[in-house]
């Protein structure tokens, strides 16, 4: 048993190098919002979604520009922390490939969310390969 888990292993291992450099391109991330139709104290409820489409890459340390912004509805602070002039979202956390992160605002009009800053965090380091193999595993 032991041995066929390491055989695995190593053929996981394989499977990451023989992919070669891991990378994203910044369209494979997006941001989006809609009018849900619903109201929260008669204002308009929207939603908005970021989604990290990329395959290779984790998203981390990401945060919207939204000086001014202003919501009726309160926000859970864990995935949308206002910080000065942006906005801090999932408390800058990873956010896996795959993933979509959403919350919902409510205002008299839609606020234009642009994406602040983010960044990838690509290829397992070195020394935790097979931590690596196991996440992938995982996912
Ligand atoms: C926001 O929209 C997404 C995608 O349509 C949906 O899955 C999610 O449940 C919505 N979030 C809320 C809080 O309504
Ligand atoms: C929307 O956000 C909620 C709360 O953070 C989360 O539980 C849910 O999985 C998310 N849905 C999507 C489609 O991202």
């Amino acid at each position: 048993m032991a041995s066929v888990m390491k055989f695995l292993g190593a053929a996981l291992l394989l499977l990451l190098y023989s992919k070669g450099t891991y990378s994203c391109e910044p369209d494979e991330v997006s941001l989006g919002q809609y009018d849900t139709g619903d109201l929260y104290s008669s204002a308009p409820v929207y939603n908005v979604t970021f989604y990290n489409g990329c395959t290779d890459c984790d998203v981390v340390d990401l945060s919207l520009r939204c000086p001014g912004f202003k919501t009726l509805k309160p926000i859970d602070p864990f995935i949308f922390k206002p910080s000065g002039d942006s906005c801090i979202i999932s408390r800058g956390l990873q956010i896996y490939t795959g993933v979509t992160i959403n919350f919902t605002y409510a205002w008299e009009s839609q606020y234009p969310f642009e994406i602040a800053h983010y960044h990838f965090e690509c290829a397992p380091p070195p020394e935790s390969e097979v931590k690596g193999a196991a996440r992938i595993v995982r996912g």
